[in-house]
């Protein structure tokens, strides 16, 4: 049968460990645009590698987008006791591809619970101030700050803006800083520069470092300036899954 998942001693995966030293990268073969099952064959990776890492009393924080969704559809039923949470209240995302949501599925396919965070991006300051007061988000919060595991994905800035129906001035402001990737709510540049942090309430990218294991995901060659931009982020104790045409731009560019 067709080999979907290039092999971790490949020269290729080998050649990414040594340049980036992060914890691993998995590859899957072609280029995920346009290919739903390649983007279905990495959420499957990702379910597979965080499946084999699950504990009894684990916490795991869960960001949004369709990749991230795709992950509840090859994750197993567990006796192990698992505590899923939604990194993230709301990105302007339509509901399936929300963390919520997504939380909400990976604790049913896992047999195991899961947290919910009302607390959406598209409202004003005073509100955002007040809702981080609330016991239930409060404790959301703490969760995410302390939890075992963080999964997921990266996006093209211009694809997430846009999605998430962000104004033109955000979308100038974007362009003009030379915006190129984003990742549960914060946009980059090509430096791994943070410009943009949207302002919700949960998982922040300095809570990442104390994780145990961050799972990442990207497929497609429209995501690689992204990835290659996200190196320049990650903490090292990341996962990261990818197409081979991102592979090979990592590697090589
Ligand atoms: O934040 C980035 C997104 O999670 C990527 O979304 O998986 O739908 O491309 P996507």
């Amino acid at each position: 049968p067709y080999i979907t998942t290039i092999d971790r001693r490949s020269d290729l995966a080998r050649g990414l460990r040594e340049k980036f030293g992060l914890k691993d990268f998995f590859i899957v073969r072609g280029d995920a645009d346009g290919n739903p099952e390649l983007q279905k064959e990495l959420s499957k990776r990702m379910a597979e590698e965080l499946q084999k890492m699950f504990f009894n009393g684990a916490v795991i924080s869960v960001a949004g987008g369709s990749t991230m969704a795709n992950v509840g559809n090859y994750l197993k039923p567990t006796e192990q006791e698992l505590l899923f949470v939604p990194a993230r209240g709301g990105l302007g995302e339509e509901v399936g591809n929300q963390a919520n949501s997504i939380a909400s599925r990976l604790a049913v396919a896992t047999g195991s619970a899961h947290k919910v965070l009302y607390a959406p991006d598209n409202v004003g300051e005073s509100v955002l101030e007040s809702l981080k007061l609330e016991p239930a988000v409060k404790e959301v919060a703490k969760l995410n700050q302390a939890s075992d595991f963080v999964i997921h994905g990266i996006g093209e800035a211009f694809t997430m803006a846009r999605r998430r129906n962000v104004g033109q001035d955000v979308l100038e402001q974007l362009e003009q800083k030379g915006a190129v990737g984003e990742t549960f709510g914060y946009y980059f540049d090509a430096d791994g520069d943070i410009l943009r942090k949207v302002k919700t309430i949960g998982l922040q990218l300095e809570d990442l470092e104390s994780k145990q294991a961050v799972f990442a995901v990207a497929g497609g060659s429209s995501k690689k300036e992204a990835v290659r931009a996200y190196m320049k982020i990650a903490p090292k104790n990341t996962l990261l899954f990818i197409d081979e045409t991102i592979a090979e731009y990592l590697l090589n560019s």
